[in-house]
């Protein structure tokens, strides 16, 4: 069985991975998959730093970047260097109530050289303006077996398509909703990722079984991968009957071995179930669903102060999230992950997470051939 982008790459499984964890990538690739690098935090040196070890690891298959395009880049930060640059686009209520939380949980704080370096770090990398972003792809078109490139947040810029066509690279997107996809379409976008609501991190409104079908048929003759809620083979089986050409997953990667997740945080998706995920601003002002708890929920509960709008919750978030990530209180813990956490019950390796996907695949179908046979 081969379909169209599996064909491109000559993979042996129509599984798209994204993780931000190069060693997840790698090992998707070695077991005939496709891995796509998240690249959110990465400045443009530590980006050739990741796929230069790619390059070494992948055993010469071919890898995705994933890379944050913000047509509404905020320049205007620009040159904006230390927390007190920016504290006037900040609400006091908003920070008193950030260190309110972590305070009734007994986080430490960071000394101010450290805090203040987060920030610089902060601005250099998450910031995502259009200048950064080409930097970016500077790097990644420098990376002969770096063969895709996803577009995490909307449509492409023209100068990213044209970089890819003449480097014979394909170019992804994500879409959330149907009325996206003419604009894809206009802009050249060779391959459309149908994000389901389910799907762990930025996600719409709609749920993925509504969703696929919709865009596979407006993107047609351009093909589409089935995002969100992928655990298990039979689900692959039933994204291929729902127009989709291939799966998009990401939470599934994050109890594997190879992981960049940290024991509390395996620990908690491994005992969630498919309701312990909620879609929540309180990361970036966007909505992304995220592990319940109770820094989340707070968020969403209209007594409190209100979400700031993109990039300015990530900014007035940036440092609680590494103090909750370094001290884990647990009642705080959370974590970019979708519904399918509930099919997920321990550790495993990436490569057996691809056999296990494989084989129930192959019966899925089988199943299905024989249903359409009328056997017994
Ligand atoms: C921890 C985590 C971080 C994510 N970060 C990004 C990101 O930076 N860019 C992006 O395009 N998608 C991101 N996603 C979404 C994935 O690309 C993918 O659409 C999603 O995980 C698929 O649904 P699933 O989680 O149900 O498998 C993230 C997902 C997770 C779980």
């Amino acid at each position: 069985m081969k379909t169209e982008p599996m064909a491109w790459f000559d993979l042996d499984a129509p599984i798209f991975a994204f993780s931000h964890c190069r060693d997840v990538v790698a090992a998707v690739c070695r077991a005939g998959g496709m891995g796509a690098l998240g690249t959110t935090q990465c400045t443009a040196e530590q980006l050739e730093i990741e796929l230069s070890w790619l390059d070494e690891h992948t055993g010469g298959r071919p890898y995705a970047v994933d890379l944050m395009f913000a047509s509404n880049a905020p320049e205007r930060f620009e040159g904006m260097t230390t927390p007190e640059d920016v504290e006037h686009l900040l609400p006091k209520e908003h920070r008193d109530f950030v260190e309110r939380i972590l305070d009734e949980h007994a986080v430490p704080k960071l000394s101010t050289e450290e805090s203040e370096q987060l920030f610089r770090d902060y601005m250099a990398t998450m910031t995502r303006t259009h200048a950064q972003a080409m930097a970016r792809l500077e790097v990644v078109v420098r990376h002969p077996l770096a063969r895709m490139i996803v577009s995490a947040l909307g449509v492409p810029p023209d100068e990213v398509i044209s970089e890819a066509r003449s480097r014979d690279m394909k170019v992804a997107a994500l879409v959330g909703h149907p009325k996206h996809v003419k604009h894809h379409r206009a802009a050249g976008v060779d391959l459309l990722i149908a994000s389901g609501t389910e799907s762990g991190g930025h996600v719409g409104e709609i749920a993925s079984f509504v969703l696929t079908p919709q865009i596979a048929e407006l993107a047609d003759p351009i093909p589409v991968l089935h995002g969100g809620g992928v655990g298990r083979g039979r689900q692959i089986a039933a994204a291929l009957a729902l127009g989709a050409q291939g799966v998009w997953t990401g939470s599934i990667w994050l109890t594997t071995a190879e992981a960049e997740t940290t024991p509390a945080v395996r620990d908690k998706i491994i005992r969630a179930d498919s309701a312990g995920t909620m879609r929540s601003l309180d990361g970036t002002g966007k909505p992304a669903r995220r592990l319940r708890s109770e820094w989340v929920e707070a968020w969403a509960d209209p007594a409190n102060p209100q979400p700031l709008p993109m990039p300015l919750q990530t900014m007035l978030v940036n440092e609680a999230r590494v103090r909750m990530a370094r001290y884990e209180p647990p009642g705080l813990l959370t974590y970019p992950a979708g519904q399918v956490v509930g099919m997920i019950d321990r550790e495993r390796t990436v490569r057996d997470v691809m056999y296990d996907l494989l084989l129930e695949f192959g019966e899925t179908m089988e199943q299905m051939r024989q249903i359409d046979a009328g056997v017994e």
